[in-house]
């Protein structure tokens, strides 16, 4: 294997820069070229390609958002995208991929692996979701944004005596909000991978809450639940408390990453390279009880992964 190249796609998350980075970095000290290539697999149609040297990825570690800018590409979804790219890597004398991003992103790896480019995935989205690894880049700087807007979101609900209804991302995981409930001291924390009974679950809560002499509120929803207004309504019609609802939405995916995100990142991207230099294609990079492991993608796009059971039981528990 003589070049890579390596793209972003789907959603952004805090920590890619610190993966392309990586990628870039440990490719080049193994004596491989890398291509950057800038707007996700549209870009790789487009052939947007741009040479890689250690000093293209300085000063971006600490950097939200990605360098190589990301998209979503639907050419790629069918066949004929594919077999293209493939030819496009071929012309260009790309040996092998590395694609950060989501499922989504996977599934193009995987496709375009089984025509002849071999592809690594390395999970990057804040939502954590990707069923194969226990960590996703992106997720602990997510959780700490909404950790900070709560915090002070709990000022005014407390100095108003109201309830603050929190919708936050997640698409269709709840990990983001059962993480942050807990740490944000939410009296309520609804999370799509639970049915949802608004009174056994919510207004009972928040009841039994006000008898324990509670008199400000943080509900915490995520957004596979429902709507941050719709929960407020029905709060207001059953208890009269004054509530407000926040959709906390796109802050969350954006700003320094953390530390934690910028280390994963690293070993990711340094994993990912390894791989490839042994021609080793169709995999994801993936976190397993702490050490940073690699799954064939097929595998890695039909395991489940479920809510932390101990910690909502936790939640439910203190949450008060
Ligand atoms: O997957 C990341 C994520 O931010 C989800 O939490 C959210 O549902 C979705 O992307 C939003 O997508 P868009 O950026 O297209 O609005």
């Amino acid at each position: 294997i003589g070049t890579i190249g390596v793209l972003t796609s789907g959603g952004d998350a805090p920590g890619m820069n610190a993966a392309i980075r990586a990628v870039v970095r440990t490719a080049l000290s193994k004596g491989l070229k890398v291509k950057g290539i800038m707007h996700g697999y549209a870009g790789l149609l487009n052939e947007e390609f741009i040479d890689m040297g250690m000093r293209s990825v300085s000063e971006i570690i600490q950097r939200g958002g990605t360098v190589l800018y990301t998209a979503r590409c639907l050419e790629f979804k069918e066949m004929a995208g594919v077999i293209k790219a493939h030819e496009i890597c071929e012309k260009n004398g790309i040996d092998g991929l590395v694609v950060i991003g989501g499922d989504g992103s996977f599934r193009g790896a995987q496709d375009l692996s089984n025509v002849g480019t071999p592809c690594i995935g390395i999970p990057g989205t804040i939502d954590n979701d990707i069923a194969c690894s226990e960590y996703t880049i992106g997720y602990d700087t997510a959780m700490n944004t909404v950790v900070e807007m709560v915090d002070k979101l709990r000022d005014t609900a407390n100095s108003h005596s109201r309830c603050s209804v929190v919708e936050v991302m997640g698409r269709r995981a709840g990990h983001i909000a059962l993480n942050t409930g807990i740490a944000c001291g939410a009296a309520v924390i609804l999370v799509p991978e639970q049915d949802f009974d608004p009174e056994r679950d919510l207004l009972a809560r928040i009841r039994y809450a006000q008898e324990c002499g509670k008199h400000h509120f943080i509900v915490m929803v995520a957004e596979g639940v429902g709507k941050a207004e719709e929960i407020a309504q029905i709060i207001r019609d059953n208890t009269g408390i004054d509530t407000r609802k926040t959709v906390l939405g796109h802050v969350q995916r954006g700003g320094s990453p953390t530390l934690r995100d910028r280390v994963v990142a690293t070993q990711m991207g340094y994993h990912a390279v390894e791989l490839l230099t042994q021609n080793i294609g169709n995999r994801v990079v993936a976190m397993k009880n702490g050490e940073i492991v690699d799954y064939e993608i097929n595998e890695a796009l039909s395991m489940k992964k479920g809510i932390e059971t101990k910690l909502l039981e936790i939640a439910h528990c203190i949450s008060i």
